[in-house]
């Protein structure tokens, strides 16, 4: 069973709050596509042939920049990027793409983004939960997933710990996966790249950085996301990625070539997001609950201390939905994870709800 549906009784419930459902859950995108990425959208709509694969030259070149500008990503050449139909898609695709089988391991953090277990389980590699490498000892795994900030603890690594990440990889023959979706995203931590010199040293054989546009400029609905990274390693997912015919469509390439190129409405929506931040952070607090990590990302991992499905009801009888914790790991039982993906009304909504709880 997908595990979002175990969720329909709590659905239901927050959904019959006279003054509708206010829902933290899922952490889907909720403001408006920004025009300049519209524009780009419709300007590449008559289109008529096949997309290429490996992405246009004015998308890699967009994407180079853009990891350079925002993030201090240095070295990356134009055949080191490739576009993905949404990172979910490369993320669950990704081992069988590589050819990893029964005998691989696949290293995923001990509270995670489930579908890196799901990309094992679809090449039928062994997967491991570890977030140190002390945990692996001798193990020799094909791939270790990072995702800092964390989805969803909101936990950010900092350089020290990528570095030996790095390090303890590349003397394996191990590939690292950092998933970037909130890199952008951060509070009270500055998360930074594994591509980043301080990282790698400007060295990024046998490292991928996987980022989503999805959450950065709200374009899930588009499906639209890239790796970067070692050229190796991205020419061999490009060879497969051919054969199989996952090419991002040419009006969706038009608008990721848009939303790299501009910076303004990215800082709009972080903006947005801090907001909000701000406003349910306290909240939560006030009505008793304890928020860990958070430091960065579009989550708060919040606890009352009791089962995780004991909260998700509490939140639901006061109208608000969140996701249980362990829908994520086994050490994610006693929390909850919400989204900071609502309207600013909605959050409102949520605010005024925890601070009369009785109601
Ligand atoms: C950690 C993480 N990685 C990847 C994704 C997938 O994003 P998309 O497929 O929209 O690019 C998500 C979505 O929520 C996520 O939380």
């Amino acid at each position: 069973m997908f595990p979002w549906d175990t969720l329909a009784d709590v659905t239901a419930l927050a959904r019959s709050h006279p003054d509708g459902i206010v829902d933290l859950s899922v952490g889907t995108p909720v403001d408006p596509v920004a025009p300049v990425i519209r524009d780009a959208l419709a300007a590449a709509s008559a289109a008529p042939g096949y997309p290429t694969t490996a992405g246009t030259p004015a998308l890699r070149e967009a994407a180079v920049k853009a990891l350079a500008r925002r993030y201090g990503i240095t070295g990356l050449s134009e055949n080191a990027v490739l576009p993905v139909i949404g990172t979910k898609e490369l993320i669950a695709w990704l081992p069988t793409l590589m050819g990893l089988g029964p005998a691989d391991t696949v290293v995923v953090p001990e509270l995670a983004y489930p579908t890196y277990e799901v990309g094992a389980l679809l090449a039928e590699t062994m997967v491991e939960r570890a977030d140190s490498l002390l945990q692996l000892g001798p193990q020799q795994p094909a791939l270790i997933y990072l995702n800092s900030p964390s989805n969803p603890t909101g936990k950010v690594l900092g350089v020290d710990h990528l570095r030996k990440v790095v390090q303890w990889a590349r003397e394996r023959g191990a590939l690292v996966a950092s998933d970037e979706c909130y890199l952008g995203l951060g509070w009270d931590a500055a998360p930074v790249s594994v591509l980043h010199p301080d990282v790698c040293d400007g060295d990024h054989t046998g490292l991928l950085a996987v980022h989503s546009l999805s959450k950065t400029s709200s374009l899930a609905g588009y499906r639209a996301g890239f790796v970067a990274g070692d050229p190796a390693v991205v020419a061999e997912l490009l060879a497969v990625r051919k054969h199989a015919g996952m090419m991002v469509p040419t009006p969706v390439q038009g608008a990721m070539v848009a939303a790299l190129d501009d910076d303004a409405h990215e800082k709009v929506q972080r903006e947005r997001y801090a907001h909000r931040r701000d406003a349910l952070l306290p909240a939560l607090r006030s009505a008793g609950f304890t928020v860990d990590h958070s430091e960065a990302g579009l989550y708060l991992w919040a606890t009352r201390d009791e089962p995780c499905r004991d909260t998700v009801a509490w939140l639901a009888q006061r109208g608000m939905l969140v996701a249980p914790g362990e829908f994520y790991g086994p050490r994610g039982t006693r929390h909850v994870r919400v989204a900071l993906t609502a309207t600013d009304e909605r959050i409102a909504a949520a605010v005024q709800r925890l601070a009369d709880p009785a109601r």
